[in-house]
């Protein structure tokens, strides 16, 4: 990638290096054993997750599926299974598409090309730069949210102007160096995440505080863009029989879009398709998404034994015992874990 640097761009980048060796949070587990594979799944996870909470879920990931090789014959149930708890399910759906285009399109090998990467499933710019810059040591620009909070104040950007994403990308273009692609690219994120973070950055140990344009401003943390939540009622059905419990695959284009939930019950209306139960059992709880707060009210329904329902939906009674190879949202599956 072309590049025109000016000494003050390289006093930043090499200022960001110097850091990353000295203070970057090197003992991450996808900065050891680097491959494409385990920079691509690490870089979705990283996507709209925080590392503490990411850590976990990408080591119980990366030992079931260290590889290529191993991910191949995955399902997307296998691959949701693991991501129960993650949120944004979208992108495990999104890894289960690009596994099968990189079986097909590419004998199976990570590719090793932008424009190759660009193409696949959940992979944007940014994502496709930081696995050519981290896996591959190949020079692109990436513009995660962190990297965008370092380079808009570092250049004082004011985010809600219109061509506000434009600029930061021509930005971080020319603020990224040649050599020492992988210290730079980490190094950036780190700051972000760490020193240059969002509420208290502390640009008193900050390594480019010299040069940045918003040092040691007081800056706000409003939430001014913070929109209201949309509130939604949810009232399920979890028919259960012998530590079985009869699950629906849900294929709505919205939250939990392919999990394994309870039959969904709009209005408490007793459905047709359950007949009485012997014994049944309300629970009800609040659950928060990114966009949404949930009230979910789940009726179980307690039966002698295991029977068949007429529906077209995708459904199937699943034990207790082979709940953690179903995706299933957090709170349903704690609900299942907890009962009986
Ligand atoms: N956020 C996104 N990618 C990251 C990475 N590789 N390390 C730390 N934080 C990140």
């Amino acid at each position: 990638m072309k590049n025109n640097y000016s000494t003050k761009d390289i006093d930043f980048s090499n200022e960001i290096i110097n850091w990353y060796i000295s203070s970057g949070r090197e003992d991450l587990p996808w900065r050891k054993n680097i491959s494409g594979y385990r920079v691509w799944i690490s870089e979705i996870m990283l996507q709209q997750t925080q590392v503490k909470t990411a850590i976990p879920f990408y080591k119980k990931f990366i030992k079931k599926y260290p590889n290529l090789k191993s991910i191949a014959p995955a399902t997307e149930d296998d691959i949701l299974a693991l991501w129960t708890g993650l949120g944004f399910y979208r992108r495990a759906k999104n890894i289960f598409k690009a596994k099968e285009i990189i079986k097909k399109e590419y004998s199976n090998r990570f590719p090793t090309k932008f424009d190759e990467l660009i193409l696949l499933p959940g992979i944007g710019q940014s994502t496709a730069g930081a696995i050519m810059s981290i896996a591959y040591g190949k020079s692109y620009p990436i513009l995660d949210a962190n990297v965008k909070r370092v380079i808009s104040r570092y250049k004082n950007i004011n985010l809600e102007k219109k061509d506000a994403m434009k600029n930061l990308w021509s930005l971080s273009k020319s603020l990224t160096p040649i050599n020492n692609i992988f210290e730079y690219t980490q190094g950036i994120m780190d700051l972000g995440a760490t020193t240059c973070n969002a509420r208290s950055p502390n640009c008193k140990e900050c390594p480019i505080n010299q040069s940045c344009e918003s040092a040691f401003e007081k800056f706000e943390i409003g939430n001014k863009n913070k929109k209201e939540k949309s509130k939604k009622k949810i009232y399920f059905t979890l028919a259960h029989s012998k530590k079985s419990f009869l699950l629906f695959k849900k294929n709505e284009k919205t939250f939990w879009e392919s999990l394994w939930v309870p039959y969904d019950n709009q209005n408490l209306k007793k459905s047709n398709i359950f007949k009485e139960p012997s014994k049944s059992e309300i629970k009800n709880f609040n659950h928060t998404l990114s966009h949404m707060d949930l009230d979910i009210t789940i009726e179980i329904f307690d039966y002698k034994r295991p029977f068949k329902i007429k529906t077209n939906l995708e459904h199937r009674w699943v034990s207790k015992s082979q709940i953690d190879n179903f995706g299933l949202p957090k709170p349903i599956k704690t609900i299942i874990e907890n009962y009986g």
